[in-house]
Order: structure tokens, then C-alpha cells, then sequence
């Protein structure tokens, strides 16, 4: 599988050939497929369909060098035509939790997400539910990853940052998580085999 294919791959196809890249083809990305790509990982499943995950997407030569140096200078980022920030604004979705009810059950459904979420996580500290909030973004993340590959683009996964400068780069409020960084773009290099454990090493059958 070459990094111009532009056939769609399967699902186990994406999956067998998604390895981390941090070189990529020095051209910008094609904004429509960015987008789509967008709109899949936006079709992750997320508890009560809160849809806490939310993306900037840096593209930029300046504000990416920034966001470089907030990464202790790993190079991928500067090396990538775009990097996608993967983040969780659980506040943002408790302001607005109506918007996630379900059209089909109107105005009974809009009152029932906001009882349910102002019953889950009115009482609780920003920390503690931003915590959660972080959980269902890094579905989305995971979706992220996948719908990229599955049409021809390679990325890295990165923690490997700032949270504080990031935030203040991108002016995101102090409560938003960061599900993680994420370089896109084709691949110029074939990254390393997988190295995983035997499955099981990590499963139990009952
Ligand atoms: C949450 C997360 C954070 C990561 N952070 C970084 C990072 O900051 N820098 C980096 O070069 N790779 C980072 N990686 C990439 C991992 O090293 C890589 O996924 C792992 O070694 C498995 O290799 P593979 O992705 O090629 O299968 C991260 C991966 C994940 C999932």
C-alpha cells in the first residue's frame, strides 16, 4: 500500500497499515479530504451522545512552529502540512447539552439530556468531569487515526507536549483535556513494524 492510493481501504486494511509516520510528503493537504476525514471521527459513538471532542486544526507555518516548541520541539509537527488538536470541552458541552438530544424525540428528549447530564455531572468538580469528558474524546481520536489512514493520509498520536502552552496558543479555555496531537499528512517514510503483544498476553476467555 503506497501513500498516493486513493482507493478507500477496508477497515482491516487501515487498521494493519497505520503505523506512527513523522516524515511526510512536504504538500499541503487536500482540504476536502481533511474535512471528511473530520466528519468520520465526528461519527464516533460517545456516551449519551455527548460528542465532548473538539478539534483545532493547525495548518498555519507560524502558529505550527509554536505549537513545536510546545512540544518540546518534535519535529513531526513541523514536518506535517497540518496537525489536528484532539481536546475535550466538557464545559462547552454541558452549557450546550441539548444540541446532543436526538432531533427524532424533541422537545422531551432536549429536557431529558439536559436533566441527565445536569444529574450525572452538575455536582461535580470541572476536573473530575473534564476527566470524563476526556474519555469520549479519545474515541474520537482513535476514529481519527483510522478514518485517516482508511483514505490514504498517515499521522502520529502525540502526548508528548505543553497542555498549558497549547491551550494558551490556541486560546482554549483552562478546562479543556487534550486527547492528543495528531500530524497528518502522506507518508515519506514507512515508520516500524508493529510490536505487540500476543493477544494472549492480554486477554482472558471466560
Ligand atoms: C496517546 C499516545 C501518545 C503518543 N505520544 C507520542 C509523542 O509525543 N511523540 C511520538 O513521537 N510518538 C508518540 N506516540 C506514538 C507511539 O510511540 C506509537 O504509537 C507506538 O510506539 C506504536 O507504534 P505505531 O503507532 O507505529 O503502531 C504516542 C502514541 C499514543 C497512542
Amino acid at each position: 500500500m503506497t501513500a498516493t492510493t486513493t482507493k478507500a481501504l477496508t477497515v482491516q486494511e487501515a487498521i494493519e497499515t497505520r503505523r506512527s509516520i513523522r516524515k511526510f510528503v512536504q504538500e499541503p493537504m487536500d482540504q476536502n479530504d481533511l474535512r471528511e476525514i473530520l466528519e468520520l471521527a465526528g461519527l464516533a459513538p460517545s456516551a449519551w451522545n455527548a460528542q465532548t471532542w473538539r478539534f483545532a486544526v493547525v495548518q498555519t507555518p507560524e502558529v505550527k512552529a509554536k505549537l513545536q516548541e510546545a512540544a518540546y520541539g518534535q519535529p513531526q509537527i513541523g514536518n506535517a502540512p497540518a496537525v489536528i488538536v484532539v481536546y475535550s470541552d466538557m464545559e462547552d458541552t454541558l452549557a450546550n447539552v441539548e444540541e446532543t438530544a436526538h432531533p427524532g424525540m424533541g422537545d422531551a428528549g432536549r429536557t431529558g439530556q439536559r436533566t441527565t447530564f445536569d444529574n450525572a455531572f452538575g455536582a461535580q468538580p470541572v476536573a473530575q468531569r473534564g476527566a470524563w469528558g476526556l474519555t469520549q474524546a479519545n474515541i474520537a481520536f482513535g476514529f481519527l487515526m483510522l478514518a485517516a489512514r482508511g483514505k490514504g493520509y498517515d499521522t502520529v498520536p502525540m502526548l508528548g507536549f505543553q497542555p498549558d502552552k497549547v491551550r494558551e496558543l490556541l486560546g482554549l479555555p483552562e478546562h479543556v483535556q487534550f486527547a492528543g496531537l495528531l500530524p497528518i499528512g502522506k507518508r515519506a517514510e514507512e515508520g516500524f513494524p508493529h510490536h505487540r503483544h500476543n493477544i494472549d498476553r492480554v486477554t482472558k476467555f471466560y
